[in-house]
């Protein structure tokens, strides 16, 4: 039961631990207060007093573990967990299209990530997209159970793919899957895996990566977080930087779209220059998307 609900939730199990305490805490402090609330009434039993009862709980209750889910460290699982039972409740759904001066507003492009780290680029890139007018972050699509990326994406509320290596590399199952969420660009930020046929063939120049090297150096098989910065500093490299470029058969061969360069101080180590890199794509990337995306690029 905890294996379905964790997977449900689209967590790692220290984050099942933690939402599990959650409510277990927010539930008996809830309860704990409605009863002391009561007692005020001095309100002992009878139909008013449980009617009074539940009417308490339901205000508490959300109020509670809220409150309880932010020293845990768990507040975006909470927000968007009330926001979806407030939408059950309420009948009202945040995704619903919102209609401008008596029309729907315009389809938007929906954009897959495929990212399986920690993530970073992925909340930078949900971040810039919020509220945009024509670019929505539709989809992450991720091979790597427990990765930091889902719990961003169940923080951002973005839907989560899981896809299995034997089935990506063989058929189409996974491109199929990707039309039901119509589509249109997809965007690798973390994703290690090389792109099958059917994905190049699907998304042709709709499909785009960074790399944490100026390329054509440092890329590659193998080439990818710290063994790209470990070969920069071993190289005596002056400079590094970010590569986006469109994706092809080939790893980290596709045409390039945009550079940005960082300098290789003498004093620096992977993790001071991975640092550095992440600086650049972070500031970098999202705005990329959206001139590839919009053909600016
Ligand atoms: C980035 O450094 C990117 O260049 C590479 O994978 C890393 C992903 O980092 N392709 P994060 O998971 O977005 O923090």
């Amino acid at each position: 039961m905890f294996k379905r609900l964790k997977e449900k939730w689209k967590l790692s199990w220290t984050s099942f631990v933690l939402v599990f305490s959650t409510f277990a805490i927010g539930g008996s402090s809830c309860g704990y207060l409605g009863r002391k609330l009561l007692t005020l009434t001095g309100l002992e039993s009878g139909v008013f007093y449980y009617v009074l009862y539940i009417v308490l709980m339901c205000l508490l209750w959300p109020l509670c573990v809220i409150i309880v889910s932010i020293p845990m460290g768990q507040f975006g699982f909470f927000r968007n967990y009330l926001r979806k039972m407030s939408q059950t409740i309420f009948g009202v759904s945040s995704k619903a299209p919102k209609p401008q001066n008596g029309s729907f507003s315009v389809k938007k492009r929906n954009l897959a990530l495929f990212a399986s780290g920690a993530g970073s680029n992925a909340q930078k890139i949900i971040e810039h997209f919020e509220g945009h007018p024509s670019i929505r972050v539709s989809l992450i699509v991720c091979n790597k159970p427990g990765a930091g990326v889902l719990q961003i994406a169940a923080n951002n509320d973005v839907p989560v793919l899981m896809i299995e290596k034997k089935d990506f590399e063989h058929g189409n199952m996974y491109v199929k899957e990707l039309s039901k969420y119509e589509i249109d660009f997809i965007v690798l930020a973390g994703f290690l895996w090389k792109m099958p046929e059917a994905f190049l063939n699907a998304f042709p120049r709709h499909m785009i990566n960074i790399h944490p090297s100026l390329l054509p150096k440092f890329g590659g098989k193998g080439m990818y977080g710290s063994r790209v910065h470990e070969a920069v500093i071993a190289a005596g490299e002056k400079e590094s930087g970010i590569t986006i470029h469109y994706v092809n058969a080939h790893y980290d061969e596709g045409e390039h779209l945009f550079q940005a360069t960082c300098t290789v101080d003498a004093t620096d180590t992977p993790d001071t220059l991975a640092s550095k890199v992440h600086a650049l794509e972070h500031l970098h990337f999202a705005r990329v998307i959206e001139d590839v995306i919009e053909g600016k690029l």
